[in-house]
């Protein structure tokens, strides 16, 4: 029987690539995505035939929904091995400028997911002794990020989280893993101008960002050969951070 993954972020640049390439793996998938129906329509064409694909649409920022969604996910799927936290926004401003709505947003999508998603379908991996949760981080979730102040609190939860429960269900056959990724070419960079999207290429010792397969690439090593490790956050960042 194929083995099932979920995404989170599935119509974004790296959650679709990671969708992309757990295709090709023979990965059922549930792709979930907050708004860009187009987007996610444009991906599950472009998946490997013979994938048995499923979008599920939920706005994070709606407690309520994720919370039902979450529930309703546990109900009908028992089949979930692998659980991909790739949803995220952030967030460019100084802190103290930063309205409530903004702070309130960058938690409910960068954080309430981790718990209500990972809470509805860990009873499955647990009974069934196997199961792998990777999470999407950044370089700022363990390091000093001006004007990403609020965005970096919540990859600093993020990778708590990893730490937390890998050590929770260590003895449980499940995994829990993350990678902190630098600069990767994708939609989310937007939220630079382009002189500050130079200036951090120019600091950046590889000299260009990543790409959204290669962190898919690194997914696939930890699903695959990486099976010795467990709450990890892993830095992918063309050296920027060194
Ligand atoms: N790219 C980078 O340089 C970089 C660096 C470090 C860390 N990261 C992290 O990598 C992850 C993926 O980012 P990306 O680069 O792939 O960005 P992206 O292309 O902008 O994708 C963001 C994803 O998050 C989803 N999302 C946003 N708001 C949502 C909401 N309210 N409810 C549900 N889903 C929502 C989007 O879905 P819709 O568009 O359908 O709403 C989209 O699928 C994020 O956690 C980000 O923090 C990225």
């Amino acid at each position: 029987m194929a083995k099932t993954a979920l995404v989170t972020g599935a119509s974004g640049g790296i959650g679709g690539a990671i969708a992309k390439r757990l295709s090709v793996m023979g990965y059922s998938l549930i792709l979930m995505y907050g708004s860009n129906d187009a987007g996610i329509k444009a991906l599950a064409e472009s998946l490997t035939s013979g994938s048995n694909v499923e979008a599920v649409r939920c706005d994070f920022k709606d407690g309520a929904s994720l919370d039902s969604v979450s529930r309703l996910l546990n109900e009908k799927h028992k089949d979930i091995e692998v659980i991909i936290h790739a949803a995220g926004i952030s967030k460019r401003e100084l802190f103290h400028e930063m309205s409530p709505e903004d702070f309130e947003n960058l938690i409910s999508v960068n954080i309430r997911p981790l718990y209500y998603i990972t809470r509805a379908l860990i009873p499955e991996m647990i009974e069934k002794g196997t199961g792998d949760i990777i999470s999407i981080s950044s370089i700022w979730g363990s390091r000093a990020a001006s004007m990403e102040v609020a965005y970096a609190m919540t990859k600093g939860a993020l990778e708590q989280f990893t730490r937390g429960l890998a050590a929770e269900l260590s003895h449980m056959g499940v995994r829990v893993n993350a990678i902190a990724p630098g600069g990767i070419d994708t939609e989310i960079l937007s939220n630079l101008s382009i002189s500050e999207k130079d200036e951090f290429l120019s600091d950046i010792p590889f000299k260009r960002l990543g790409r959204p397969d290669e962190i898919a690439d690194l997914v696939e090593f930890l699903l695959t050969k990486g099976r010795y490790m467990t709450g990890q956050v892993i830095t992918m960042d063309g050296g920027y951070t060194l």
